[in-house]
């Protein structure tokens, strides 16, 4: 799913319509406390709500999301992923976020290790493994990462259920075919989509390589 984070923000509505194949959208919500950038917020997110119908996958690299992202599930989002580091009450959360509608996702900076949040896996929807320090697009992808997906996916098998495991961070044509061997089975790509010649095909040609044959 494409990142917006790489999309001309004064165009947002053209970069959606640039990028129809697209799964859903993944839209990166920084506040400059949790992560030392700033992006947008709510208000964005609700005129992003009104311009499409595709899925919306709310990043959230924010502090206190214990306090905020209930707000983005009542938009309208389809899934609202928050970071652990930063909850107070990831199964309150998690659990108020479903009870609004929404898909729970937590994600995992690149030092924290999964392990320690195994007993937590029954309530959420996904586990967003960051492959890059978050905080900006463009970024080298973490090769050090995929034994950290690996053993996310053998946790994720055992729990059973129906939990994504996404991947964020320096995702493309060269790094994406690791990612899914190692178990991931959802997959943002910002850069490498919205600095394509046709952000369309890439988004085609990513999907291409995470189902060989
Ligand atoms: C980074 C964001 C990512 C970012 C990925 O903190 O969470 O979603 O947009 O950008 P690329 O794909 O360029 O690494
Ligand atoms: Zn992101």
């Amino acid at each position: 799913m494409p990142s917006l984070l790489s999309a001309d923000f004064a165009n947002l509505q053209s970069a959606i319509e640039s990028v129809p194949s697209a799964d859903a959208l993944h839209v990166d919500v920084m506040d400059n406390h949790f992560v030392p950038n700033l992006t947008l917020g709510l208000p964005v997110v609700e005129s992003i709500r009104s311009v499409t119908e595709a899925m919306l996958d709310i990043h959230l690299m924010i502090e206190d999301p214990d306090r905020w992202a209930p707000g983005y599930a009542d938009a309208g989002a389809e899934s609202v992923t928050f970071h652990i580091e930063a909850a107070s009450a990831p199964v309150r959360l998690a659990r108020e976020l479903r009870n609004r509608g929404a898909r729970a996702g937590m994600a995992l900076k690149p030092a924290t290790p999964i392990e320690a949040y195994r007993d937590l896996l029954p309530e959420i929807d996904m586990v967003l493994i960051m492959t890059v320090e978050p905080g900006f697009g463009g970024q080298k992808f973490l090769d050090l990462m995929l034994p950290k997906i690996t053993r996310t996916r053998e946790l994720l098998d055992a729990v059973g259920g129906d939990i994504w495991l996404q991947i964020d961070g320096g995702v493309s044509v060269e790094t994406i075919e690791r990612c899914a061997e190692a178990g991931a089975d959802a997959f943002v790509a910002g850069s490498a989509v919205f600095n394509a010649d046709d952000p369309d095909a890439m988004v085609q040609t990513l999907r291409t390589l995470t189902s060989p044959g």
